[in-house]
């Protein structure tokens, strides 16, 4: 982990809007003053200037450590579509509403759309590519296709990602419920729901045979 990974959401946008503040109310020429005001409990003690250009980062991503540079504002798709060309997340709305994005990160599913690059840093990140293994499809991917889960394929990578993470967490038999609940922030405008359940299903079922 590098030393820009305190850097949350909430800290940057402080940082944005609280640093003016206090460097108003401290005045040009009493830096050490505005610096003994700040409370040692002040969130921004703990935030960490990163940027203005590209910084570091450290993360594992399916399953790999890796070392990459992003702007402090770019998000976590930017990050894996257009810097690592890790194409299998997709982008549709860009605004939280409609799973296409999702990813793990240590396991629970995330928008990858609304997810801050620099805020994975030394976290696991796993995208729709990382579900195979030694290169084979999952046996989730493999129903997806035999059952015909998809049209387009818009939806499917953020389809995948939030039944795998069901799948992993899911004890005992699942229920139509619990993958419908599983997928209520995933869009599908194709209107395969019917088959992404159905493959769901057949996955767990091949799963319980083991
Ligand atoms: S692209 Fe991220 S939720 Fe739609
Ligand atoms: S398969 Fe086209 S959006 Fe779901």
């Amino acid at each position: 982990m590098t030393g820009a990974t305190k850097l949350t959401r909430r800290g940057l946008l402080r940082g944005f809007g609280a640093a003016p503040v206090i460097a108003s109310c401290a005045g040009p020429s009493s830096g050490e003053a505005a610096a003994e005001a700040v409370s040692p409990a002040d969130p921004l003690i703990d935030a960490v200037a990163i940027g203005p250009g590209l910084a570091p980062l450290d993360l594992r991503l399916n399953g790999a450590a890796r070392t990459v540079e992003a702007a402090p504002q770019a998000t976590l798709l930017a990050l894996l579509r257009d810097q690592l060309a890790i194409t299998g997340t997709k982008e549709v709305c860009d605004r939280g509403a409609c799973g296409a994005c999702n990813v793990l990160i240590d396991g629970e599913v995330r928008s990858a759309c609304m997810t801050l690059a620099h805020d994975v840093a030394g976290r696991e990140v796993t995208t729709v590519e990382g579900l195979a293994t030694s290169g084979a499809p999952s046996p989730l991917q493999r129903a997806f296709v035999e059952l015909d889960a998809l049209q387009c394929g818009y939806c499917t990578s953020g389809m995948l990602i939030s039944c795998s993470a069901l799948l992993s967490r899911a004890r005992g038999p699942l229920s139509r419920a619990q993958i419908q609940g599983a997928i209520a922030g995933n869009l599908c405008r194709c209107g395969c729901y019917e088959q992404v359940i159905a493959a769901t299903l057949s996955a767990a079922g091949e799963r319980s045979a083991l």
